[in-house]
C-alpha cells in the first residue's frame, strides 16, 4: 500500500492543512522535525515555541485581540522561544484527574489545564479514526508479542525501531504504546491514558520526577498560586522526546541579548566608566 512508503514530508503537508482547518482559532502548528531557529534570518521568526522546538509551537497570528490589536504571541527572534502570550490558556483542556502518588497539594487540580498533544501529533492527524485509521487490526495486524522487531515504518519518529534511544534498551514501542488499542498510551500494567496526559505514563516508570513535577520542582506551569487558581501545566512531552530523551537530551535555550543602552551610556559596566566617577 503506498500510503506505508509515503514521504514525511507529505504528511507534514497534511498536518498542516489539518492545522489550518481545525486550531486555526488556536494559532498552534506544529512539525515532527525540529527545525533550530537560525540567528540572523531575514525573515521574522513568527512560529515559535513554548518549551522545546517541535514539541509545543505556536504560530503568530496578527490582531488576535482585536480590541488592542495584539497578536496572540511575541516570538524571540534570536531563539525562537515564546516571549509573551496574549493568553496562554488559550486551547488548553482539563488536565484531568492526577495519579496520587506524592501528593503534597493535596489535591488542588480543579483548574489545572494543559494544551493537548492529539492536535499536534502527525500520526494521530492522517486520517478520521487517529492511529486507528492504520492500526485497526487489518490495515496493520495487532503484533503478537511485545519483542522489538525491525519496523518499516514511522522512521521520521524512530530512526530504527531495534535502537531504541529511551530506556538503554530495556523497553519498546509497546511498553508505552497499546497494541490493541493504538490511539491510547498504556503502562505495564495495562493501564491506558490519552496522549494528553502522558505525565501518567510517564510517572508509572519515573515515579520521583513525577513527584518533583507534581511539587512543582520540575518542569513548568504558569498562572494562579491561589488554592483552586487556574494554572497551565507543560506535560513532559512538552520537554522531552519520549523516543530520543538518550541522545537528544533537553536543550537549553540561549538567553535573551540584553536590553539597548539608555541614550548617553556607552557602557553598562557604569561603575568603571569615567561618567560613574566623582
Ligand atoms: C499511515 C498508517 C499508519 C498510521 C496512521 C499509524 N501507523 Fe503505526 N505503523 C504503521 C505500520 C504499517 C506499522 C508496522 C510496520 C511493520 O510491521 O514493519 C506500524 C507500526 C507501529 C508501531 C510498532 C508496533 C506495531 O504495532 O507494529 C508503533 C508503536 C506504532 N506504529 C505507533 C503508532 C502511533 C502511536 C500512531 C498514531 C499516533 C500510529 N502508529 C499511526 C502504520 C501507521
Ligand atoms: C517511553 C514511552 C514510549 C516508547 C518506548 C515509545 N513511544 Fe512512541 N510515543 C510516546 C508518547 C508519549 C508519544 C506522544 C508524544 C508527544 O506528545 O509529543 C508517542 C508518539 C508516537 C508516535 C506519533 C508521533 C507523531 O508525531 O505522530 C509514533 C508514530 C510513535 N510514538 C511510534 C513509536 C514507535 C515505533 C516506538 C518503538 C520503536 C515507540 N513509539 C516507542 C511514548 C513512547
Ligand atoms: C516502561 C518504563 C518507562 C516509561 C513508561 C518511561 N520511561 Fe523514561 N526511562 C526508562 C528507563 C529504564 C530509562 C533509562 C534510565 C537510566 O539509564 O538510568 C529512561 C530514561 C529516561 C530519560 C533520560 C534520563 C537520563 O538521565 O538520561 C528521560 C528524560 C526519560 N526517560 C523521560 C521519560 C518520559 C518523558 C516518559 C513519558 C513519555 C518516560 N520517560 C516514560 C523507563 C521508562
Ligand atoms: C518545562 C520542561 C520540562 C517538563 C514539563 C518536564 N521536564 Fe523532565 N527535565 C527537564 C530538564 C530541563 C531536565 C534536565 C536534564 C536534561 O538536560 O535533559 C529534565 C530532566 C529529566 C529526567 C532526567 C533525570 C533527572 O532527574 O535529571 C527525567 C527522567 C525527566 N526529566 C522526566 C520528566 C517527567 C517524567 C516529566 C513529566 C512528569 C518531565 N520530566 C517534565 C525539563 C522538563
Amino acid at each position: 500500500m503506498d500510503i506505508f512508503h509515503r514521504n514525511s514530508r507529505i504528511s507534514l503537508l497534511a498536518l498542516s492543512c489539518i492545522l489550518v482547518g481545525g486550531l486555526s482559532a488556536y494559532g498552534i502548528a506544529y512539525s515532527a522535525e525540529e527545525k533550530p531557529v537560525e540567528a540572523h534570518n531575514a525573515q521574522p521568526v513568527t512560529d515559535c515555541f513554548e518549551s522545546r522546538i517541535g514539541y509545543s509551537s505556536v504560530t503568530r497570528v496578527e490582531n488576535a485581540v482585536p480590541e488592542y490589536g495584539y497578536p496572540n504571541v511575541k516570538c524571540s527572534q534570536t531563539t525562537g522561544g515564546v516571549l509573551w502570550w496574549a493568553d496562554p490558556f488559550v486551547g488548553t483542556v482539563p488536565m484531568g484527574e492526577m495519579p496520587k502518588i506524592g501528593d503534597i497539594t493535596h489535591g488542588d487540580f480543579s483548574n489545572a489545564v494543559v494544551r493537548p498533544r492529539e492536535p499536534l501529533l502527525t500520526y494521530f492527524n492522517l486520517g478520521p479514526n487517529g492511529c486507528k485509521t492504520c492500526h485497526d487490526g487489518k490495515i496493520v495486524p495487532t503484533p503478537k508479542n511485545k519483542k522489538p522487531r525491525l519496523i518499516s515504518m514511522h522512521q521520521d519518529i524512530v530512526n530504527n525501531s531495534l535502537e531504541l534511544m529511551h530506556g538503554r534498551g530495556a523497553i519498546w514501542c509497546l511498553d508505552c504504546h497499546s497494541a490493541t488499542n493504538r490511539n491510547h498510551l498504556v503502562d505495564r500494567e495495562g493501564n491506558e491514558f490519552s496522549f494528553n496526559q502522558p505525565q501518567k505514563l510517564c510517572g508509572s516508570c519515573h515515579g520521583e520526577n513525577y513527584i518533583d513535577w507534581r511539587a512543582g520542582v520540575h518542569g513548568k506551569r504558569i498562572g494562579s498560586w491561589v488554592k483552586g487558581g487556574k494554572k497551565r501545566w507543560w506535560v513532559c512531552t512538552e520537554c522531552h522526546n519520549p523516543h530520543t530523551v538518550q541522545v537528544n537530551r533537553f536543550n537549553p535555550l540561549k538567553p535573551e541579548p540584553p536590553p539597548a543602552l539608555p541614550r548617553g551610556m556607552k557602557n553598562a559596566n557604569y561603575e568603571r566608566t569615567d561618567e560613574g566617577k566623582h
